[in-house]
């Protein structure tokens, strides 16, 4: 039965890191003071009108293509204040954030990852990291389910605003949630999920339609 454990007593404040340059993959995490997450912009309330949320969820696409321009800083709280309202088991919530965006550190990702040179234009980076309170008891498989929900939602969010974000894959993907693990000094317990890349698209990408009636079935599987 679903119940509500709210983490809000376990994680007062929410751990945001702005990272600093990095030298070697051991480094330690230097934290820089260049982004300080509030609702200020809100007054009170996280919402913020967007684009209709239907017309978002159809013209959503991968972006891996940015012009490089910087965003603000409350968009990027309204993106994390959107993927923060994603549901999880249990309202168990088992997601913290790293951001990135120290042009270093990102060159530094792009050497280990050669394949993501694209995130080189990216104007942030968000790593979404998988990290279950102590006494959480869902399995990591239903906290994967929670991870993907809350992912999801950044690429909306994103979409709503009007840039263009892409899911960029970790886990089971050779090292890589290793590498960022290793580069970013996250707890022993606390898993790299995904990145989400956040930009400026340079170019535009065409909505599809992917509506496909043979795959609804009516009260019982059909065909
Ligand atoms: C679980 C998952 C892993 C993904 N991993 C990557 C990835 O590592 N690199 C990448 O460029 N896109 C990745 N994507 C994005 C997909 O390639 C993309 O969503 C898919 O091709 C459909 O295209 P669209 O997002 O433009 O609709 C991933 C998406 C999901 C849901």
């Amino acid at each position: 039965m679903e119940g509500t454990k709210n983490p809000t007593n376990r994680r007062a404040t929410l751990r945001l890191l702005a990272v600093g340059g990095i030298g070697a993959v051991t480094a330690p995490l230097l934290a820089a003071p260049a982004f300080s997450p509030s609702l200020a912009w809100a007054k009170g309330s996280s919402e913020k009108s967007g684009r209709d949320a239907l017309a978002v969820m159809h013209s959503r696409r991968s972006h891996r293509s940015y012009t490089g321009a910087a965003i603000p800083d409350e968009d990027l709280d309204r993106i994390l204040a959107a993927a923060m309202q994603a549901p999880s088991a249990h309202d168990s919530r088992p997601w913290e954030f790293v951001i990135l965006r120290n042009r270093e550190t990102v060159r530094r990702i792009v050497t280990l990852i050669p394949s993501l040179i694209y995130i080189e234009k990216a104007a942030a980076l968000i790593l979404n990291c998988m990290n279950p309170r102590a006494d959480a008891t869902e399995s990591p498989e239903i906290n994967l389910m929670s991870m993907s929900c809350c992912a999801h939602t950044e690429l909306l969010a994103a979409e709503a605003l009007g840039y263009g974000a892409v899911w960029i894959g970790l886990m089971h993907e050779g090292d890589r949630a290793g590498i960022f693990k290793r580069l970013l000094g996250l707890p022993e317990k606390c898993q790299a999920f995904n990145m989400v890349a956040v930009g400026v698209p340079s170019m535009q990408i065409p909505k599809e339609d992917r509506f496909d009636p043979k795959r609804i079935h009516l009260d019982k599987w059909s065909g």
